[in-house]
């Protein structure tokens, strides 16, 4: 089979420069790396200085000019700093992916006021402060912005409430922005990952059910792989989905069809 990062134009994203939150590791590093393979230049933002520098290192080794700031998406000032930053050292964004993303495995008996605030802090207002410190540079751009989202948005999943309801927040966000901010040129949509290999979201949240009933569970019979993630947001934030708005795009080889999403 054809790879499709084989298929994908180096000069896709070359127009383009990019802030990824959360996008030290994961699926938010894979979706870096396929910005990065498109021509895009590539800003990461994290909290673990040690680790976004180790992906920077990556990306500039696929050719790409990349940097990092330091933030938690929990501070507007810190992440509207970062974008400053990267404003100055690579030109306005024209994509923004709020990326970034807090989980631990609870039932929600045992799940503490401060904890559920802790996940909607980090998912839902850290997608909201995201969002809202790109607004100015993604206006002059008529730019795009991508939220990483998650099945339990639509499929309620045990031990999941706090990240479930963050998700299906960050759902609601996704439309109204693109309801609101349409009038500026500025697109937003949501990518849906299903269980992708290699993830720290797959290992903590699969230990208990187990990796192989959810790889059967998978209709396409696998994982899917950061690049099946990058690739689409590399799709979604370029001129080939220009009309593509206010949409929730599921990347899951069909696994949300087995009825307890992940
Ligand atoms: C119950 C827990 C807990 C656990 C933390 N808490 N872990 N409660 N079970 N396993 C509670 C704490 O007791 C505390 O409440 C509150 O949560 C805040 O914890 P802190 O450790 O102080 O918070 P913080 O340092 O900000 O860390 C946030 C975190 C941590 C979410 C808890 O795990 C983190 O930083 N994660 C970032 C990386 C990450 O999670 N990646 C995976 C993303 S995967 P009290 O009441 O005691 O003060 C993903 C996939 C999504 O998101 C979709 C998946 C399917």
């Amino acid at each position: 089979m054809t790879d499709q990062l084989d298929l994908l134009s180096p000069t896709l994203h070359r127009d383009s420069t990019v802030f990824i939150t959360g996008g030290g590791s994961g699926i938010n590093l894979g979706i870096a790396e396929v910005f990065a393979r498109t021509g895009a230049k590539v800003a990461i933002c994290g909290r673990q200085e040690a680790k976004l520098a180790a992906a920077v290192t990556r990306l500039r080794d696929l050719g790409a000019d990349a940097m990092y700031t330091v933030a938690d998406v929990r501070d507007f000032d810190a992440l509207a700093a970062g974008l400053e930053t990267t404003a100055r050292a690579f030109g306005p964004v024209t994509a923004v992916v709020a990326g970034a993303a807090g989980n631990f495995n609870a039932p929600a008996s045992a799940i503490s006021a401060n904890g559920f605030k802790t996940v909607i802090d980090i998912d839902l207002l850290g997608s909201f402060n995201t969002a809202r410190a790109a607004f100015d540079q993604l206006v002059e751009t008529s730019g795009s912005i991508l939220f990483v989202s998650a099945g339990q948005a639509y499929s309620p999943t045990s031990n999941q409430a706090h990240a479930g309801a963050a998700k299906a927040g960050i759902e609601n966000l996704m439309k109204n922005l693109s309801l609101e901010w349409g009038r500026y040129g500025i697109r937003a949509n949501s990518l849906v990952p299903g269980p992708i290999a290699g993830t720290e979201g797959l290992e903590r949240l699969s230990a208990e059910v187990g990796s192989d009933r959810w790889r059967q569970a998978v209709p396409l019979g696998r994982f899917g792989t950061t690049a099946d993630i990058g690739v689409m947001a590399a799709i979604l934030a370029s001129p080939l989905a220009g009309y593509v708005s206010g949409s929730q795009v599921i990347v899951d080889g069909g696994f949300g069809l087995a009825g307890f999403g992940m």
